[in-house]
Formats: C-alpha cells, structure tokens, sequence
C-alpha cells in the first residue's frame, strides 16, 4: 500500500501481515497482505497449518496476488526427548490454564468467523502452554526434522519460531503484581493510570481525556440527558440546593460568596449555584469562575452564559486549567470549590484535592457530585446493563462517537467508590462533616463534602 496516512510517514515501505483464519479473514489477506500470519488447528503437528494454507492459497488464487503465509511454533528443545519434555511439563505445571480456557473459549464465540476459521476448532490440551500454535517438542535432532515437515507445507513462505528461553525470560521478568511492587520509584514516564479500563501512561491520559470532551462538547448536554434520562438535572439541583450557597454562613458574607466551579464545562453547575445565590439567599455579589482544562467545553460554556443575566458580567469569568495546578488561583481565596462529574477524569486525583484545599479560604466547602458504587446489587445489575449496554450506543447514534462514551462508562466503573473517596478527601487535610458522602439513586452517583479547617490560633 502506498497510501499510507501514518505520522510520522514511514521512511521505508510497511510489509502488512494479515491473522485472518475465516473465509473472510483470508480473503481479506489474499487482496491486502503480504504475508499470512497462521495458527494450526488442534493438533499439534508441523502439517497443522496444512489446511489453512491451502484455503489461502485458493484465496490467493482469485485474487492473482502472491502472498506468502508464516507460521508460528513454539519450540522446547534440548538434548533429549525427556530433557525436553521435562521442560514441557514444568511450563504446563505454570501455566494459567482458566486464562487459556476462556481465551480459547472467546475465540470460538467469534460470531462474525465461519466453520473453518481456527478460533472455532481450538480446542485446549490440558495444561497447555503453547495455545495451539503449534509445538515443536523434543531432542535439537526431532525438532530440525519436524521444522524440515513444517517448511515442505505447501504455502508456507516461512517460519516463526518462539523458543523456550522466551518462557524463562518472562518468569525472570515476574509476575505483574511482583513489578508493580518493587520499592524503586517508577520514573514519571514509566507512572501509569486508567484511561477508562485501559491503562495508559500518565503523560498519555490528559491528552485522551482532552480527546474526549473535545469530541463529545457540542453534543453533550443533550447527551447527559440521554444518558441519565434527565435524572442528572435533578442531581444538580440537589447538589446545589445541599450547598446553599450565597448564604450569611459564609466564611465572607458581606462581600457574597467567591466561588470556583472546576471542570465546569458547559456550566450546568455554575449558572445554578449564581442563580440559587442571586434568587433565594439575595447575594448579588456572589461571583464564580467557571474553570475547566478543555477550551471547547468552555466556549459551549460561555456560548450558554449568554442566555443568562450574568453574561460580560464580574459575577462570571472563564479560566481554562488543570485542576492539578491551579496557580492563577491564590491560596485561601475560595469560599466553594465544587467538581460535578469531573473529578474522575483527573490524572492525579489526589494532587487536584490538594489544590482545593489549598485555594479555599480556612471554613471554605469542598463539594463533589460524582458517579458511584451502587449499593443494592439488582439495581447495580440493572444500572451496568443499561450504561455499558446502552450509553455507547446512544452516544453513537446522538453524536457518532462511541469510543468517547465507552470510555466515559469505563472511568465511571473505575472510580473509587464512596468510602475510599471520602479518605482521599480526608488524606488532603479536609475535615468531613457526618460519614462523608450522600448517595443520590442508590449510589449511581454520591455528593462528597470536606471543610478546610479553621486553624487554631
Ligand atoms: C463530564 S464533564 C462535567 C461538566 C460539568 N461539571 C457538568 O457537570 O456538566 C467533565 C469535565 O471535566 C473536564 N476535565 C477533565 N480533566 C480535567 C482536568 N484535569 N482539569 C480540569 N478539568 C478537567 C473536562 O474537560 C470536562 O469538561
């Protein structure tokens, strides 16, 4: 292929070698690839790949191109059969036979493959290591001569071999929860964190993050409706109204409440808690700032202050930060910092609560709407159904973007849940008031509170 989108462009031409095993896959690598990448299919002898040669080779037939298939094996080799052998059986006395089950059991739930595609025909040896790529077992001298058979199959272009020392290589590497506690600090580049289910680098989830909300910030009112079935609304006005802000219990009453709505997006919060202060507790002075480290959140943001009376008005302003480092915002300053559906977007959580603390005045209210544990198990059930179900799929239908609403579900799911919250909370130096949190709709999401202590003179 020579029209090749990538970025950087490639200085030399990429060889594309294809996997497919269906009738699909291998036509699909017949008019494409440069190479097929096959797996035998159950037994484990050099002429496994036999079949799925020859039905590439018919493909490649219609298609007049000449493609060339490569098989994997695995080799366990030494100076005799049993010497060989014995390192077999201390491989399949290692390994993670359930993940090799359910793997092999995926596989053969491929809907979209045919019968004679390999994922359905795996069937798993007990204890097996290599997975049906096929094993080459025994002395140097039996393994050359079953990688002589291997070689005649007719197609067959070349070889792949993983050797046994691979195998001592990763169990010398360790287990993955043996790195994960090694007491050397990991370098900043090396720290990881969730993206969604994924595991990204630190560096790496800003930017997605960014990604997403770029993509979803036209749509995303009308989405939060979809999504929530409205129910988000009335979540906020509780937020809000629990806050009650504007009130003469401020930490400076007379000057009206200065508050700071962080990841404050299209400003659902924000124009609430003016109006709540403005209407019912007669604080005309009260003035937030809306502050969020997406631009195209903010513009729909300030597009919607518009239709408000706040518009170009010193009651409202804009800041475009990271709630990790908010150093335009002075220290002791703030009398409400609120985050609705935000927080769990942050890289560094506890860094961003740290922030808050520091930018709220001694007195000053620390408050967080976000998505939680559901606590009744049917309804848990019920609630996953519906958001790993069906949100993706109306995010796609609404705003044809179902990757940004799948990895919104997926930080949901990964968010700590209220107990772990609140000490988060705590651990930055808040106090909390009763046990900490309110569940609003049986967990799905929770209102968390912190009051930065007044210090002792
Ligand atoms: C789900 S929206 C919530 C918007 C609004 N608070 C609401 O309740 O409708 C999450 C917002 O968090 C913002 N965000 C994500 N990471 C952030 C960060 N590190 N600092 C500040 N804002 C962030 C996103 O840009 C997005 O606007």
């Amino acid at each position: 292929m020579t029209d090749c989108k990538m970025s950087p462009k490639p200085s030399q031409e990429i060889k594309i070698v294809a996997a497919g095993q269906s009738g699909r896959g291998l036509d699909f690598a017949s008019k494409y690839a440069d190479f097929n990448f096959a797996m035998g299919s159950g037994i484990n002898t050099p002429k496994a790949v036999a079949p799925a040669n020859a039905r590439l080779v018919e493909a490649a037939e219609k298609s007049g191109r000449d493609i060339g298939v490569y098989t994997l094996f695995m080799v366990i080799a030494d100076e005799t059969n049993e010497l060989a052998e014995a390192k077999w059986q201390k491989y399949k006395d290692g390994a993670d036979v359930d993940a090799l089950a359910w793997m092999a059991d995926q596989g053969g739930k491929d809907t979209k493959a045919d019968a004679n595609a390999t994922a359905k025909s795996i069937n798993l040896p007990e204890g097996a290591v290599n997975f049906n790529q096929g094993l080459f077992l025994g002395s140097f001298e039996k393994v050359a001569g079953l990688l002589d058979e291997a070689a005649e199959v007719p197609g067959t272009k070349g070889i792949m071999l993983v050797f046994d020392d691979f195998l001592e290589g990763l169990e010398s590497y360790g287990p993955s929860s043996d790195r994960q506690s090694s007491n050397a600090p990991p370098t900043s580049h090396e720290r990881t964190t969730h993206f969604g289910f994924e595991t990204v680098a630190e560096a790496e989830k800003e930017a997605r993050v960014a990604g997403v909300f770029s993509n979803v910030a036209t749509s995303y009112d009308a989405m939060n409706d979809f999504m929530s079935l409205g129910i988000h609304r009335l979540w906020k006005d509780y937020f809000v109204r629990s806050i009650n802000p504007g009130s003469s219990s401020s930490t400076s009453p007379s000057e009206g409440w200065k508050m700071l709505d962080i990841a404050g997006g299209t400003g659902d919060i924000a124009f609430r808690l003016l109006d709540h202060s403005h209407t019912i507790n007669n604080s005309p002075s009260s003035s937030i700032t809306i502050s969020d480290i997406n631009p195209s959140m903010l513009e729909e943001g300030r597009k919607r202050s518009l239709q408000t009376p706040y518009a170009n008005s010193p009651i409202l302003s804009f800041l475009i930060a990271n709630a990790e480092d908010l150093n335009t915002v002075p220290s002791n300053s703030i009398d409400l910092y609120t985050v609705a559906f935000g927080i769990r977007n942050f890289t560094d959580k506890d860094k961003a609560l740290r922030e808050a603390y520091r930018v709220l005045k001694p007195g000053g209210l620390f408050a967080c709407l976000e998505f939680s544990g559901v606590t009744n198990p049917l309804l848990d059930a019920v609630y996953k159904r519906w958001s790993f179900g069906a949100i993706p799929l109306i995010g796609e239908l609404v705003s044809g973007d179902r990757a940004s609403y799948q990895y919104l579900v997926e930080s949901i799911e990964r968010f700590p849940k209220q107990e772990e919250f609140r000490d988060m909370i705590k651990a930055a130096g808040f106090v909390v008031p009763g046990k900490g949190w309110e569940d609003l709709t049986g967990g799905i999401a929770a209102i968390h509170k912190g009051i930065k202590p007044v210090e002792k003179s």
